[in-house]
């Protein structure tokens, strides 16, 4: 009697199968609930279990877990169906565009700072320049003294510079690499030396902390006009070919002459925009000839060898490619900005 229960409900649940719209996952879903479900059918026999004997029971719990293995399989089977069903339906009426972009692996980018330092670092090399990167905190000898800078001049305030110790600083420039260059090498030879620099100085362009590259060329008979068409050259390397540049009289302690180097703008071609502050020209750092007490102080003859040096700011190039306007967005770890590169 039991079992054919049991017999009545497979054929029900078979037929009841056969008569639905394979394509309708939710039908099949319904027929699911109806069986299986809590006060599903089959569910409902198995809680016939405790009016049975002793003797009856384990074959009928037998018989009716198959029933709920093979209702549970058919539901699959069917339910399977339907997803194809409805993927070939999606995929015949063509409104799957397989030209969209996938989802975005989000990978990351390299910083812009480091591409303009790597950018450089490869220009020079090419050019015969080793590379020296220095070291961040520098003795007052090699940040002022060799560089000729004199006890009482204004960049060795404690307003300007930060000190560690006594006569102990974080580097000002990069310029101090350069007596360790010299202090170690005899000429001929040409060097850049990459770096973070600190200063007591903070606004829209100013940074307490930024980088700077230093050049330096020492050989017999190395001339200002050199310098002039290395940078030249650089400039149209960094900003493109149609850039100009042009040499202003300066100071530096350390070189003599000196002169500022400016590059036409990068913004109006020297037409004379709100960046350039209407004036065609941007500055980009410092230059000259090597003054001879610099190489006297290095051991390095300056009657025979005569050279060139020349600094700039790296974050000024990277602000002016990429129309920057702020310095302090270069350190900000800001993802809205650094995802733009
Ligand atoms: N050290 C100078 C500065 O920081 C730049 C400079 C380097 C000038 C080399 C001349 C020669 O402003």
């Amino acid at each position: 009697m039991i079992s054919k229960n049991i017999q009545e409900l497979k054929a029900a649940f078979e037929a009841e199968l056969k008569l639905v719209d394979l394509n309708a996952s939710t039908e099949i879903d319904a027929i699911r609930v109806k069986y299986l479900g809590k006060k599903g059918l089959v569910t409902g026999l198995l809680k016939q279990m405790g009016t049975l004997s002793d003797a009856d029971r384990p074959l009928f719990g037998k018989k009716v877990n198959d029933l709920k293995t093979f209702v549970t399989s058919e539901i699959e089977r069917a339910l399977s169906v339907a997803k194809e069903a409805a993927l070939n339906q999606k995929l015949e009426s063509g409104f799957i565009d397989y030209t969209l972009p996938a989802d975005g692996i989000g990978a990351g980018s390299t910083h812009p700072l480091y591409d303009v330092r790597e950018e450089i670092i490869d220009f020079f090399a090419q050019m015969g320049f080793e590379v020296d990167f220095g070291r961040d905190i520098e003795t007052d000898w090699y940040n002022f003294e060799a560089l000729n800078t004199p006890p009482d001049h204004p960049s060795r305030d404690m307003q300007d510079t930060f000190y560690v110790a006594d006569k102990v600083m974080l580097r000002t420039h990069t310029s101090g690499t350069q007596i360790h260059y010299m202090e170690t090498h005899q000429p001929p030879f040409r060097m850049i030396a990459p770096g973070h620099v600190f200063r007591v100085d903070n606004d829209a362009t100013h940074a307490p902390m930024f980088q700077q590259c230093e050049g330096l060329i020492v050989d017999e008979n190395i001339s200002f006009a050199q310098l002039k068409g290395v940078l030249q050259v650089f400039m149209n390397k960094l900003f493109g070919p149609h850039v100009k540049t042009r040499f202003r009289p300066s100071f530096f302690p350390f070189t003599e002459p000196s002169a500022e180097m400016d590059v036409s703008c990068v913004f109006c071609d020297g037409s004379g925009c709100r960046r350039c502050k209407g004036t065609g020209w941007m500055e980009i750092g410092g230059c000259g000839s090597v003054d001879p007490n610099v190489f006297k102080n290095c051991g390095i003859d300056p009657e025979k060898y005569t050279g060139f040096a020349f600094g700039f700011g790296l974050d000024r190039i990277a602000m002016l490619k990429h129309a920057i306007p702020e310095i302090g967005l270069l350190t900000g770890n800001d993802q809205r900005f650094l995802s733009q590169f």
